[in-house]
């Protein structure tokens, strides 16, 4: 793997603490015009209200997001936004065992047997929906340890199973700088791509890659340097344990401000674009994982450049619905601590 100078190589606190990898030198990169967003996956959504019908237990607490389309997200996102966030109807009483039957239905079944998460959701009864099902216990095909859904969550609690997880899809996103590693899977690559290409055109400026996938030993090496700089339980704060790292994923990206040179990530919160990117990114699909404050349940330092792919539907949701962990979005237990 490249292992960069460090423009914040451990050792001092309080400045870009993540990443070893996270010193983007100021390239200059080719900037091609982004990718039109795949359509995707909205003819699952046609039975959305039915299933939520079956979703009778979760429907009845649905509180969370009231999703409006925004102004700058595609016609098909915005057509899964609508679906989202789509009324459920009232519970019927006599349903048993609902949100089974909804991971029974064939939409379902074939949404996620084809690997079209969001046309899962979608086809029952949309993100709040299924939230509530899953921490009901009643959405048993949403399964939060599957590192090839969009809902996967991995946390200090939450390795990878197996804890060498490769993703199947990882490719380069297009005409956006790279700097370290620059791989995604690829729909978040292609969302990525569509992210950055809206920066610009709100005038928030450029916005580049210091580091997408990390393998398992990508980042037992990045770890180690943590340690070996700062100590075990520092390195812990701003780094994950390999197998822990949703780097690993392939839907997780850390990025930089560039303005002509780019900048350093310990300053990215400052900036035009992350301030841009706090405020937009889930119009993309994309979270900010780490905010400030949460550490006692996301267990790390606030990273306002790390941000997660989860899909427009889940992130549309999260975002509506004020959330601020993934932890908390699903029912999760913190995860301050490993569990060693
Ligand atoms: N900095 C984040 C937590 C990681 O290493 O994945
Ligand atoms: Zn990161």
């Amino acid at each position: 793997m490249r292992l960069p100078g460090p423009r914040h190589a451990p050792g001092a606190r309080h400045r870009a603490r993540e990443t070893v990898d996270a010193a983007p030198a100021a390239h200059p990169a080719a900037h091609h015009a982004a990718p039109t967003r795949r359509p995707g996956a909205l003819a699952a959504g046609a039975g959305a209200l039915g299933v939520a019908v079956l979703l009778a237990g979760a429907a009845a607490a649905l509180t969370a997001a009231t999703i409006g389309a925004p102004p700058d997200v595609d016609r098909a996102a915005a057509a899964r936004l609508a679906a989202a966030s789509r009324p459920s109807p009232p519970p019927l009483v006599s349903s048993p065992t609902p949100a089974v039957a909804a991971c029974e239905l064939p939409g379902v079944v074939e949404a996620l047997s084809a690997g079209d998460d969001e046309a899962a959701l979608i086809a029952m009864g949309g993100a709040a929906a299924v939230r509530e099902a899953v921490i009901t216990g009643g959405a048993p095909c949403i399964d939060l340890a599957d590192p090839t859904r969009l809902w996967v969550v991995v946390d200090k609690l939450r390795p990878y199973e197996p804890l060498g997880h490769e993703p199947a899809d990882l490719t380069r996103v297009d005409g956006v700088r790279v700097f370290n590693e620059g791989l995604l899977r690829a729909e978040a690559a292609a969302a990525f791509a569509e992210l950055v290409a809206a920066a610009q055109e709100a005038g928030a400026g450029q916005i580049a890659i210091t580091s997408g996938y990390r393998s398992f030993d990508d980042q037992a090496t990045q770890h180690a340097r943590w340690v070996a700089a700062e100590g075990a339980d520092s390195a812990d704060e701003v780094s994950a344990r390999p197998g822990y790292s949703e780097h690993q994923s392939g839907l997780a990206v850390d990025v930089v401000a560039c303005d002509g040179a780019c900048g350093d990530i310990a300053r990215f919160a400052s900036t035009r674009q992350g301030r841009w990117l706090a405020e937009n990114s889930w119009r993309h699909g994309f979270i900010v994982r780490y905010e400030q404050g949460q550490a006692g349940t996301t267990g790390y330092s606030p990273e306002p450049w790390h941000i997660r792919y989860l899909g427009v539907v889940l992130a549309a949701a999260y975002h509506g619905g004020g959330f601020h962990t993934l932890e908390d979005f699903w029912g999760l237990p913190a995860a301050p601590d490993y569990g060693d």
